[in-house]
């Protein structure tokens, strides 16, 4: 393990493996060890997490980092936080191989209809409330690797012929457009028209017809926006729209 100074004055540490790079950083928070702005990749991670309690395949060869920020605001701007950084994932991504992946709402990183990576966006409180960004992104990833049960749903920048970027590039380069989004959204505690509209171009869920899970609620319908408080609209069969701002849609 090593520590230096990447991103300007985030503290940045290097793991070649551990449990999940979100525990890591939220125990360094924790125990006061990390500086506000921190970050943690890692090759491997053996218990990498995703939303809703499930798991995030991470063998070594993909891209597995946290990072850390101040945040205003509660576990409410949680599904917007999210949705920044899924826009940061897409524009560095964009700016280092010429692709335009997709945001599944509310975290999942899609390329044709497959997923490419995701977020988890947890907030702890430390000194101050900060959400700490966790991004997956399945880089060298082949085919055979990918487990039975996910061979439909996965797939990789290699598997797309996407071209791959250098790993700390990539990084830096989401860090740096998250950073800049989130200092907007804490100025402005709201996001400007501008950065709306570059989260609906980016978003796989608008027009798409979807079935909305949340403990017992079952809706259908077809999602028709992404709202300034993070929630997606979804039209339903019987002409009402409804937010939702947590759960599953497939
Ligand atoms: C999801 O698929 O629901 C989100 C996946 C997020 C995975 C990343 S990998 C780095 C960070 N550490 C984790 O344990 N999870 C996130």
């Amino acid at each position: 393990m090593y520590k230096n100074f990447l991103h300007g004055k985030r503290e940045s540490v290097f793991l070649s493996t551990t449990e999940s790079t979100n525990n890591e950083l939220k125990k360094m928070i924790y125990k006061s060890e990390a500086p506000l702005f921190s970050s943690v990749s890692a090759e491997t991670q053996l218990c990498g997490r995703g939303r809703l309690g499930r798991s995030f395949f991470s063998p070594s060869g993909g891209l597995y980092f946290s990072f850390s920020l101040p945040l205003r605001g509660d576990e409410k701007n949680i599904p917007f936080i999210t949705l920044l950084a899924g826009l940061s994932v897409m524009e560095a991504v964009r700016e280092l191989t010429g692709t335009d992946i997709l945001i599944k709402w509310p975290n999942d990183i899609y390329y044709e209809g497959r997923k490419l990576g995701g977020i988890l966006c947890e907030l702890v409180s430390g000194r101050c409330l900060t959400a700490v960004v966790g991004t997956g992104l399945n880089l060298t990833l082949m085919k055979d690797e990918i487990p039975q049960e996910l061979k439909d749903k996965m797939t990789s920048f290699v598997i797309e012929g996407i071209k791959l970027p250098d790993k700390k590039e990539l990084m830096g380069r989401i860090i740096e457009n998250t950073d800049k989004y989130i200092y907007e959204y804490n100025e402005l505690f709201s996001v400007r028209d501008e950065t709306m509209q570059k989260l609906r171009e980016c978003s796989y869920s608008i027009g798409k017809k979807v079935k909305y899970t949340l403990g017992d609620t079952v809706l259908e319908g077809i999602v028709t926006d992404i709202k300034k408080t993070g929630a997606a609209e979804i039209l339903l069969s019987d002409g009402t729209k409804k937010e939702i701002f947590c759960g599953e849609i497939v």
